[in-house]
């Protein structure tokens, strides 16, 4: 049970993510692909509107504090509007191993299940050393769907494989492509 109130969020709170992401960059060997320094406002803004449009931002409040943030969007294309992807998550420093992540997770895919046009299927990826996320994503339902290999490389020079996984949405009732 982690007490957290789980909200919509939009880039009216771009403020507070900011807060939060740079705050679970500042951890040495943290899982986000960008160094506190390279989390700007500009960065957060961005993301954060591409949820707005047909994506979605989800916020965990703890006390009315911000501790945990998922997002994902579409990725534009007709093609793929069934697809939720460009999805990171951030559980603050000191709420991480708590259940935040997870229920986040699950909200993510409470709200994708009603989303129109809907979602069949969530991605991600995450680099081979994160492997406290990679066993979390593994257990909710995400499936490794290969591996990039040496395309991360750390601040100690040495190179690390991306990991793509798919989670697929078995609720989502996918409309037809239209005939165009
Ligand atoms: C990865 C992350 C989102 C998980 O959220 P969380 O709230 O810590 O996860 P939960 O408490 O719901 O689940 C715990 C599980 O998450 C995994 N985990 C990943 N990072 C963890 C951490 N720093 N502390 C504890 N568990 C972590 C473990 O598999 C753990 O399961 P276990 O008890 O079997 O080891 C969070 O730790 C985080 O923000 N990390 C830094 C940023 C990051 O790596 N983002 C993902 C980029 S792909």
């Amino acid at each position: 049970m982690t007490g957290c109130r789980i909200h919509p969020l939009t880039p009216a709170h771009a403020s507070i993510v900011l807060d939060l992401y740079r705050a679970a960059a500042s951890i040495r060997g943290s899982g986000l692909a960008r160094a506190a320094d390279e989390i700007t406002m500009t960065y957060v803004r961005a993301f954060m509107e591409r949820a707005c449009l047909g994506g979605v931002s989800l916020g965990a409040f703890r006390d009315d504090r911000l501790v945990g943030e998922i997002h994902a969007a579409r990725l534009g294309p007709r093609q793929f509007d069934h697809v939720l992807g460009d999805l990171t998550i951030a559980v603050h420093p000191q709420m991480q191993g708590q259940g935040v992540g997870s229920v986040l997770f699950a909200a993510l895919f409470d709200t994708a299940a009603s989303m129109t046009p809907a979602i069949g299927r969530v991605e991600l990826t995450a680099r081979s050393g994160n492997t406290g996320a990679l066993r979390l994503y593994e257990r909710l339902g995400f499936v490794r769907e290969g591996r990039l290999a040496g395309r991360v490389r750390l601040p100690d020079g040495t190179t690390e494989d991306d990991i793509p996984m798919g989670f697929k949405l078995d609720r989502a009732a996918l409309a037809p492509m239209p005939d165009d």
